[in-house]
């Protein structure tokens, strides 16, 4: 089941977000949090920062794992989401660096990079809260829309139109890698809480989807209704063609 959240704009759904992520450090100080990239999770990442600063939030035990890197970029590359986690939380956070996972896109051996993330994932005891944003096509990490739900961390070839939507972030379409790592779906639904985040009217198509369509691999996020602890936070423009409240 999925528990909608109902945010006016970027900024509420991102400050619930972070007032949920914060709860959870708090109650469990040694949390694994599993963390996304995108555009969507910056708002939340930017007030978790300046909780930190003002001395209200303490990541000094919290492990983390990301969802997905694209193959072929080493975590210099600007455009790698290692590069972007450092640039929008860990680096401005009191977090142990060596706490902090993302898989190794350098690494071209796929077999062996997905099972040791796989294993990574398994070292931790599991993940307790997974933020996730959802792709215009419905995916969640990486996890495209296909025939079945992957279940462990795996390489996948990127649609077209998610080489479209992030295309944005490089100089030219041809620059944007085929392929990713990404955790799986069994992975994710592994997790003790999901929160998902939604924001702007690009995303009410999928959101309806989501919470209107049936349980299909061809909308991955779908899964996530067979869990039982899912949020999402959705704002105002996202949730714009909802017909059930
Ligand atoms: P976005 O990406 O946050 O940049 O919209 C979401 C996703 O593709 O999972």
């Amino acid at each position: 089941m999925i528990k909608l959240v109902k945010a006016r704009d970027y900024k509420d759904m991102s400050r619930k977000a972070a007032n949920i992520i914060s709860a959870q450090v708090i109650l469990k100080p040694d949390s694994v949090l599993g963390l996304a990239t995108g555009s969507t999770p910056i708002g939340t990442y930017q007030t978790l920062q300046h909780w930190c600063e003002k001395g209200d939030l303490d990541f000094f035990h919290v492990k983390t794992v990301n969802l997905d890197e694209y193959v072929g970029l080493d975590g210099k590359h600007d455009q790698s989401y290692r590069y972007f986690m450092n640039q929008n939380l860990f680096n401005h956070v009191n977090i142990v660096p060596a706490n902090t996972h993302v898989p190794d896109g350098s690494n071209l051996d796929a077999e062996a990079e997905c099972e040791r993330y796989h294993e990574v994932i398994e070292s931790m005891g599991g993940i307790d809260l997974q933020l996730l944003g959802i792709g215009n096509n419905g995916h969640i990490g990486f996890n495209e829309p296909c025939e079945e739900f992957p279940v462990n961390t795996h390489k996948v070839e990127l649609t077209r139109s998610t080489i479209e939507a992030n295309s944005r972030l490089f100089d030219s379409i041809d620059d944007v890698p085929r392929y990713a790592y990404t955790m799986g779906i069994g992975e994710i639904m592994g997790a003790k809480t999901i929160l998902i985040l939604a924001s702007g009217k690009a995303k009410a198509p999928i959101i309806k989807e989501l919470l209107e369509g049936p349980v299909t691999p061809h909308v991955p996020a779908s899964i996530l209704k067979m869990h039982s602890n899912v949020i999402l936070i959705a704002d105002e423009d996202a949730r714009s063609l909802l017909t059930i409240e």
